[in-house]
C-alpha cells in the first residue's frame, strides 16, 4: 500500500512557543537517568517533523529515524503505512505490528516542541530531585530532554490507568509497566482506532445525522464524567479530541491530563465544559459551559464503567 500523507494542523488555540535555542548550560549527564543523554545536535532549524521517505525507506542503512527503527527492531510495529496529521505537539502515523493496526504518535523534536504551556498543567507536581527540578525550569538542555520524557511517560500512564478502568480510550501497546513503555519514547503506540483504509475521524471532522449527534453528545458528557469520576481534567477536552467509530466517542490525548492536585484544576475542568459546549455547536447541540459542567458533575456520581482486566 503506497503512504498516503494527511496533514491538516489542528486547532492552533494556543500559541506555538517554537523552542529553537540549544545553548543551555552543558549538563552532566547524571546516571540516575535511566536513558542516554541527548546526543548534542548540529545547529540546525527544527522541523519538528520526521520525513515519512525515511521512515518507509526499504534500504534499513536508510531508515534514519532511530525512534521507528527502535519501534521495529522491538517488534512494537513491523511497518509505518501513513503519516496521518500533524498535531501541535506531535505526528501521527498509521503503522501495522504483531497485534493489528497501531497509531505511532511520534513527540516533536525538543527544539520544535512548545514547553510554553506546560505550567498550567505541571502546577502541583513536586519534584524531589532539585538538580532536575531546576533543569527543567531553566530549559537546559537535560532539562528540555527531562520535560519531554515526563510529558510521554505521562501520556502512557494516563491511557494505562485510563484503559484498565473500562473507559473508550485507544489501547496502549506497550507496557503496562513503565519500564516497557519507556522503550518507545519520544512515541506513544496505541490501537489505532478505526482500520487502516478508514480511520475513525475526529468529531470535529464527522459528519453526524442528528441522532448520531445526540448519541455522541452523550457519550462525550459522559466520557468526560468517567474522567472526573476517577479524579482527572483532562485539559484540552472538545470535538478535537474526540474520536467517533462505529457509534462510539473514543477520547484521546491525555498528556495534560491534570489532578486535583494542580491549583488550576478546576479552571482546566470548567474550560474543558466550555470547549465541549462550544465545539459541539457545529452539530446542532446548543448548550453553555456551565450546563455541561452540572451535567458532567451529576454523571460523575453515577456508576463506573467495568473495569477491564488485564491478561497475563
Ligand atoms: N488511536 C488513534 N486512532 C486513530 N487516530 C488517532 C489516534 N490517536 C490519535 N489519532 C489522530 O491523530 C491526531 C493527533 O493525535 P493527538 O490529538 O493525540 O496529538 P496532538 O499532537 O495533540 O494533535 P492535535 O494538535 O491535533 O491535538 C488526532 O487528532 C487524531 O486524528
Ligand atoms: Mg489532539
Amino acid at each position: 500500500m503506497s503512504a498516503r500523507t494527511h496533514t491538516d494542523r489542528a486547532h492552533d488555540d494556543w500559541p506555538d512557543h517554537g523552542w529553537t535555542d540549544d545553548t543551555g548550560p552543558d549538563d552532566a549527564w547524571d546516571e540516575r537517568w535511566d536513558t542516554p543523554p541527548p546526543r548534542r545536535r548540529q545547529k540546525r532549524s527544527p522541523t519538528g517533523r520526521r520525513q515519512l521517505a525515511h521512515l518507509t525507506a526499504s534500504d534499513p542503512d536508510d531508515v534514519q529515524d532511530d525512534v521507528i527503527r527502535r519501534l521495529t527492531d522491538r517488534g512494537y510495529i513491523t511497518e509505518i503505512v501513513a503519516e496521518l496529521k500533524s498535531g501541535k505537539e506531535a505526528t501521527a502515523y498509521v503503522a501495522r505490528g504483531p497485534r493489528g493496526s497501531v497509531l505511532v504518535k511520534l513527540y516533536r523534536d525538543l527544539q520544535a516542541r512548545s514547553f510554553q504551556n506546560d505550567q498550567v498543567y505541571r502546577e502541583g507536581q513536586v519534584i524531589l530531585d532539585a538538580r532536575a527540578a531546576k533543569a527543567m525550569q531553566n530549559r537546559t538542555r537535560l532539562g528540555l530532554h527531562m520535560l519531554q520524557q515526563d510529558w510521554v511517560l505521562s501520556e502512557y500512564a494516563h491511557l494505562w490507568t485510563l484503559w484498565k478502568a473500562g473507559l473508550h480510550v485507544p489501547e496502549p501497546l506497550a507496557g503496562p509497566h513503565p519500564t516497557a513503555y519507556a522503550e518507545t519514547v519520544p512515541a506513544v503506540v496505541m490501537r489505532l482506532i478505526g482500520t487502516e483504509d478508514h480511520i475513525a475521524p475526529r468529531l470535529s471532522d464527522a459528519a453526524l445525522s442528528p441522532a448520531q449527534a445526540q448519541r455522541a453528545w452523550e457519550q462525550s458528557l459522559q466520557g468526560m464524567a468517567d474522567l472526573l469520576r476517577l479524579g482527572y481534567a483532562h485539559g484540552d477536552y472538545s470535538t478535537y479530541n474526540l474520536l467517533w467509530w462505529e457509534d462510539t466517542v473514543t477520547i484521546i490525548d491525555f498528556p495534560q491530563l491534570s489532578t486535583r492536585q494542580n491549583p488550576n484544576f478546576h479552571t482546566l475542568l470548567t474550560r474543558d465544559a466550555q470547549s465541549l459546549a462550544t465545539s459541539f455547536r457545529k452539530h446542532g447541540i446548543h448548550t453553555d459551559g456551565p450546563a455541561v459542567l452540572r451535567d458532567v458533575q451529576r454523571r460523575a456520581l453515577g456508576p463506573a464503567p467495568e473495569p477491564r482486566l488485564l491478561l497475563p
